[in-house]
């Protein structure tokens, strides 16, 4: 039998954006003024905030990341010369308050019942999670929101996965990480954390020698009993 997710830990950490919070739901509340390529303008404003990330990271070129969600947002514009332009504002304006999924506060809250302590730890500065915590009202189920920005770069730099189970004030095996990013679950579980992978668009799998522990359609998973 393998060991129960939960067995063991004592703190849970949360990617935030993809994981806690719709990053689609930006563009999902302008739809109808967006037009037709809502969805294509989401996806590559997501794709190219990542890329932006990746390629900092490595180029040791750290920038914040609300900075990189505004480029990505503006090439994600221009390659969409469809979507009216007055709506930069507003979409950036919805992206600092995206809507955390339907389940996100129970199971923090189930967690927090069990003993466990909960955070997020993302790539987002600390401003913007601060925000976006507080507009999905989110802090009082959290024992911490950390950010990249203490590790001066992004994930999936093992630096970063470090800082944040040291704030965590836990050992990395008595921390569990879950993400919806499968590359971000291949980067906790290089530097050594178990991972449960939350697929919540049913992707294929991938990184086959940087496995999670779990997979799970959403986060109800983590507050089963015996998960
Ligand atoms: C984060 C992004 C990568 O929250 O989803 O770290």
């Amino acid at each position: 039998m393998t060991r129960p997710l939960l067995d063991g830990t004592e703190a849970v950490l949360f990617d935030a954006y993809g994981t806690l919070f719709d990053v689609h739901a930006a563009v999902q509340r302008h739809a109808a003024a967006v037009g037709p390529d809502a969805g294509r303008l989401s996806e590559v404003w997501r794709s190219k905030q990542l890329e932006y990330s990746w390629v900092r990271g490595l180029a040791g070129r750290y920038r914040s990341f609300w900075s990189l969600t505004e480029e990505a947002l503006d090439y994600a514009l221009a390659q969409h010369p469809g979507v009216d332009r007055a709506l930069r504002g507003p979409l950036l304006d919805a992206y600092r308050e995206l809507d955390a999924y339907p389940e996100v506060p129970g199971v923090l809250a189930a967690l927090r019942a069990r003993g466990l302590r909960t955070g997020i730890f993302s790539n987002g500065d600390p401003a913007m999670l601060e925000r976006a915590v507080s507009a999905a009202g989110l802090a009082a189920h959290l024992d911490a929101v950390l950010s990249v920005e203490a590790a001066g770069t992004f994930k999936v730099h093992p630096d970063t996965y470090a800082g944040a189970v040291a704030q965590m004030g836990a050992s990395t095996d008595r921390v569990l990480f879950c993400s919806s990013n499968r590359w971000d679950v291949a980067g906790a579980a290089a530097f050594g954390l178990r991972c449960a992978w939350i697929n919540r668009r049913g992707l294929p799998d991938e990184y086959a020698d940087l496995p999670p522990a779990a997979v799970l359609a959403d986060l109800n998973g983590l507050s089963q009993p015996t998960a």
